[in-house]
């Protein structure tokens, strides 16, 4: 566990240089703005290791797909959210020699990531010949409040040193993928134009044809007045540039302001950009960093009022939990529908950028309870505008009349992922899909929503499951068989007990709404029927019979249920067995000897039991999740948080809190030694969770918010915002009681510990902690 960065509840600190570290810290200092993202890449020439990202939402390349041996039904393409051109570029020579922050001698060095304002800084000062140093200050955003900018204040302050410092602002466009599957560039040049003041550069993605423009502007000042001087101007084959070179003395200051302007053809017309571009370049000069800055911050300050957390008496946490918020309300900000989250947001390339079920189980819960009702129906709609592919996805493997499988892995609607097990066996991906609908409509009370978008989706879903389960003469049940459920360290299993249970509440749910549409809204019952060709004789029937005969292994004796069949012909053993040095076992052992044991990588039946809980009794789930969790090694960043969600519910609130730590700071910490890579989007949404749905109790039954709240031994108190069918509330929780506060302009009525409580708009209760 690394833990250079320091404990501070709004900030992220590494102070001192790290070059051993720096990808990592790339990572961790990630800023984004939901239309873009970039790592924490420096501005200055660096020559040593480093992952340049810089990653524009939407802008993806087909890579041609590479494997061993060749399946029927893969994806010919895995789609990568590429490396754009990068903007943040401004090369820095001292006396004509360009500075390396690999090479010149380093004497102080601090990043600062700011969440409370969603901004990036970096200090740092070099020595550059005897008692003479220059002092390097940058700070950077982009701008929530104009997401195609992007702005960087970026100053150096001689101390003791005369001579000439030359800045060179520029933009790169000779960018690569590190993940490219064949060494392929990407990216082609289309236009290029450099003056004195700006340069822009429009370039275009092979296949795919996205028409990317990125234009840069600066000002320059020296002591804080504007300096007007002569630039050079740099126009080369993909790179645009300006040099200005300025004599300083001692104490003199330079300082640059770099805008720059990214706009794609996603947005805007091809034949425009350049023109487009140079017009918001002169807007953004126009304006100015300051105003900018206070437009980006306001932005900030109304995301952390619906969404933050705070945590008192555990400062380690507070930060976990904020830099998990940051970086989630940085990569997806819902205001358009073509767009979603990737496991790794912005932050790498691992997993192309693209959308997994990750989305619907984890994302979404915690948009639904901390942003606009938009935000969630915008992902909900991603899925809607895919289902003409999802479709043609099933057709590929053999499905027929409108089956819908959606794909694992996504940009567009077809499917990328390409390992059979996967690709053709983790069909639970339908199901979270499906459930997804359901969740966003109990929290939003949007029925309409069902009416226009969901039953058709849910018709799709329901067709998959009806043709992908089988009957059995033998057992008079009907299987699902060869699947790979959520725990990828067994694969083609038969009956898993996940997916078949989302199966079959998939199938009752459609039915329900089937008969609901049909009779509060004929008319559009009758456009439904049109569009998906739903055949009520037979498929109603069929549906009925899955969902009466359907198989779910159980262990009578010990009254769990069972992953999968056989689960139990397995040598069971809990996962403390595992030597120190051997965990994680998907790094040390062979894939054979995992899919052997006994041992889960994440919540699979627990998974199961987090959707459903309102089905099972407080004995049942504590049975299952005392047999599941020890044999848990959590090594997929999902997992932890789901098992303290489901202790919180069984009230072991140490064992919640001790799951909880894994999943906090897992990126912080770097528990799993990977983030160079990026970090775990996805999952930061599970700490949350956590959060709000473990330790807070939250939950929707019957249309009604619910909370039961509980509190780890060392928090004095937490305080969570959520929101409920347009109601912002906040939850505070110390030891003895909890207060509720009614945020918005409407009556809250909320169920604290099964009591009902009324809050006035914009008023609050206190309701004493029963013991
Ligand atoms: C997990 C999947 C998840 C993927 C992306 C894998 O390690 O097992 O459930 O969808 O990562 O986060």
């Amino acid at each position: 566990m690394k833990t250079c960065y320091k404990k501070n509840e709004w900030l992220i600190v590494e102070d001192g240089f790290h070059p051993e570290m720096n990808r990592e810290s790339e990572s961790i200092f990630s800023i984004g703005n939901g239309y873009m993202g970039q790592r924490a890449n420096f501005e200055e020439f660096y020559s040593g290791d480093s992952l340049q990202g810089t990653y524009i939402a939407g802008v993806y390349y087909p890579d041609k797909t590479r494997v061993g041996w060749w399946k029927n039904g893969y994806p010919e393409y895995f789609a990568k959210v590429l490396n754009a051109p990068k903007w943040i570029g401004i090369d820095v020579s001292v006396n004509g020699k360009r500075i390396d922050l690999a090479s010149v001698k380093i004497i102080s060095f601090k990043r600062i990531l700011n969440m409370k304002e969603g901004w990036l800084e970096k200090h740092f000062s070099i020595s550059v010949s005897s008692g003479k140093t220059l002092e390097f200050h940058s700070r950077r955003f982009l701008s929530m409040s104009e997401p195609d900018i992007g702005v960087i204040k970026y100053s150096v302050r001689s101390d003791g040193f005369e001579g000439t410092i030359e800045l060179k602002p520029y933009i790169d466009a000779d960018v690569k993928n590190e993940d490219a599957n064949y060494g392929m560039k990407f990216w082609k040049e289309v236009d290029r134009e450099a003056c004195e003041g700006s340069g822009i550069i429009v370039s275009r993605t092979l296949k795919t044809d996205f028409y990317v423009a990125t234009g840069m502007c600066y000002n320059l000042f020296k002591n804080q007045k504007p300096h007007v001087i002569k630039a050079s101007v740099i126009s080369r084959d993909e790179y645009v540039g300006n040099a200005v070179k300025v004599n300083v003395k001692p104490g003199d200051e330079l300082t640059l302001f770099k805008y720059a302007a990214v706009l794609s053809s996603l947005n805007n017309s091809k034949t425009k950009l350049l023109s487009d571009v140079r017009k918001r370049l002169k807007e953004t000069l126009d304006k100015g960093y300051n105003t900018l800055f206070i437009e980006h911050r306001k932005e900030w300050d109304k995301i952390w009022a619906c969404s933050d957390v705070e945590i008192k008496g555990d400062i380690a946490a507070q930060q976990g939990i904020r830099f998990n918020i940051f970086h989630l309300n940085q990569t997806y900000t819902g205001k358009d529908e073509r767009l979603n989250i990737g496991p790794k947001g912005f932050t790498g390339e691992k997993y192309g950028g693209s959308t997994y079920w990750d989305t619907e189980a984890f994302a979404l819960p915690f948009f639904l309870k901390t942003a606009d009702q938009k935000v969630a129906r915008n992902l909900l709609l991603y899925r809607y505008k895919h289902l003409g592919a999802s479709i043609k996805n099933a057709e590929k493997l053999g499905f027929k009349n409108g089956a819908a499988l959606y794909p694992m892995v996504t940009i567009n609607g077809e499917e990328c992922h390409n390992e059979w097990e996967i690709t053709f066996e983790e069909i639970h991906r339908n199901g979270a899909i499906a459930f997804a609908i359901y969740n966003y409509i109990r929290h939003t009370g949007d029925k309409d929503y069902m009416t226009d978008y969901g039953l058709e989706v849910l018709i799709g879903i329901s067709r998959f499951w009806w043709q992908r389960a089988s009957w059995s003469e033998d057992k008079k049940k009907y299987m699902i068989l060869g699947v790979t459920g959520p725990n990828e360290y067994e694969n083609n299993v038969n009956n898993n007990w996940y997916t078949n249970t989302l199966a079959v509440w998939t199938l009752s749910y459609t039915l329900e709404n089937i008969a609901r549409v049909k009779k509060e809204n004929p008319a559009r019952y009758r456009m439904i029927i049109k569009n998906t060709g739903f055949n009520a004789e037979p498929e109603e029937a069929n549906w009925v019979q899955v969902i009466k005969k359907m198989h779910f292994p159980f262990d009578a004796s010990r009254k769990v249920f069972l992953q999968q069949d056989g689960f139990l012909d397995k040598v069971l053993m809990p996962a403390e067995e595992i030597p120190a040095e051997e965990r994680p076992i998907n790094q040390h052992w062979s894939w054979d000897r995992i899919l052997r044991s006994c041992f889960i990588k994440q919540a699979d039946v627990l998974q199961g039991l987090y959707l459903f809980e309102d089905k099972y009794d407080t004995a049942t789930i504590k049975r299952n999740f005392d047999f599941y969790e020890s044999m848990t090694v959590h090594e997929s960043s999902l997992s932890a948080c789901i098992h303290s969600i489901m202790a919180s519910r069984i009230r072991n609130i140490g064992k919640a809190y001790e799951l909880y730590l894994r999943t906090a700071r897992l990126d912080l910490d770097d528990y799993n030694h990977e983030v160079g890579d990026g970090l775990h989007i996805t999952s930061m949404a599970g700490t949350w969770l956590a959060i709000v749905e473990g330790f807070g109790g939250m939950k929707i039954v019957d249309s009604k918010v619910q909370v039961h709240p509980l509190i780890p031994e060392k928090w004095t108190s937490y305080s969570f915002h959520a929101r409920f069918r347009g109601i912002l509330f906040e939850v505070k929780v110390n030891h003895k009681e909890i207060i509720i506060t009614n945020l918005s302009d409407k009556q809250l009525k909320i169920y604290v510990y099964g009591k009902e409580c009324q809050v006035n708009s914009q008023g609050w209760k206190m309701i004493k902690k029963p013991n």
